[in-house]
């Protein structure tokens, strides 16, 4: 009798890696510098750059060195930078975020009047800018969503107005992306768009951002943040921001949710976009300086993972360094 596992195979998937070249014909993915964008970290009343221990090689950078940094950026090839403010100035309410002076909208005009091209899409929340970490309004232990969306839209038409491109909403209220989007076309912003975060989960990934920007949270955001056990209601709220006007769908966070990535991509027309937060990055930084995985290697596989599950945009503390990396 013939021993199966003696006759030669005829499909040989392996013809197709014979050869570096031949490799590269049948690449399904390819990264490039305008995939990403770069959170910078802006920290009011500093004169120097302060280093982010949680955040090995990032720093909080002071408002006189804006220019510089975004200049750096931009000569990098990087178009696009997502400010977070580190604020001196905060209220129950966040209400520094819709101040005409308040740091917020000072960081877009510094950032607008270094590089008109730079494409500016601020973070669109209030944690940093609150006494008590919330995302919005607290009224008896609850964040109260329709005052919080009403101070969103404050803030939004304020970033419009300082010279945002786009704006990326990140408080997880319902209703958000309409309001904002209704308060941006009456004050006359119809072209800022919104990368909305069409599901945030609340996640133990962003440890070392709240720690980088002085966010000392009371509780947790457990009930505006969504369940990470679950997949299905990602399509909802990707559903309803699409309704209510969005133009591009993020996911946040990025690796331990490929799998949602991926399930909006089967259900939706509209462009996506993967954040890869604190802790994903402070994971391969700290293996890196362990010795334990090599650091391009490893980061640029993950940037792989996210655009073959479907995103076009990622957000990444890598930015700058990928860019160095794809120049080469
Ligand atoms: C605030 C905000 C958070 C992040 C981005 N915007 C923190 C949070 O929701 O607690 C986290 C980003 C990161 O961890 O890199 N709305």
């Amino acid at each position: 009798m013939e021993n199966p596992s003696l006759v030669a195979p005829v499909k040989r998937p392996r013809r197709l890696r014979a050869h570096t070249h031949i490799r590269q014909m049948v690449q399904e993915t390819q990264l490039s510098v305008s995939d990403f964008i770069q959170p910078i970290f802006i920290e009011e009343s500093i004169e120097a750059p302060v280093a982010i221990p949680s955040l090995p090689g990032v720093n909080r950078i002071p408002e006189s060195d804006i220019a510089r940094e975004v200049n750096e950026l931009y000569q990098l090839g990087i178009r696009y930078v997502m400010p977070f403010g580190i604020s001196k100035h905060k209220d129950e309410y966040g209400s520094d975020t819709w101040h005409n002076n308040g740091l917020l909208t000072r960081m877009i005009r510094t950032i607008k009047e270094a590089r008109p091209d730079m494409i500016v899409i601020p973070d669109i929340c209030f944690c940093e800018y609150t006494t008590h970490g919330h995302c919005g309004v607290v009224h008896d232990g609850y964040v109260d969503n329709d005052l919080t969306v009403t101070n969103l839209v404050k803030q939004s038409v304020a970033a419009a107005k300082a010279g945002a491109d786009m704006l990326a909403p990140s408080a997880m209220m319902d209703g958000q992306v309409s309001a904002i989007r209704q308060g941006l076309d009456a004050a006359g912003y119809p072209n800022v768009s919104i990368m909305a975060h069409a599901i945030k989960f609340a996640s133990a990934f962003y440890g070392p951002f709240r720690s980088a920007v002085d966010c000392e949270l009371e509780g947790d955001r457990n009930t505006y943040q969504a369940d990470p056990h679950n997949g299905r209601q990602a399509l909802l709220e990707a559903a309803l921001d699409e309704d209510e006007g969005a133009d591009i769908l993020m996911v946040k966070p990025g690796t331990p949710y490929l799998d949602v990535l991926k399930s909006l991509s089967d259900n939706t027309r509209l462009p996506l976009a993967v954040y890869q937060v604190s802790g994903e990055y402070a994971m391969l930084k700290n293996a890196a300086q362990a010795g334990l995985i090599e650091e391009q290697r490893a980061v640029l596989e993950t940037m792989v993972g996210f655009k073959r599950a479907g995103a076009s945009v990622i957000v990444t503390y890598y930015a700058k360094e990928l860019a160095q990396w794809l120049q080469h």
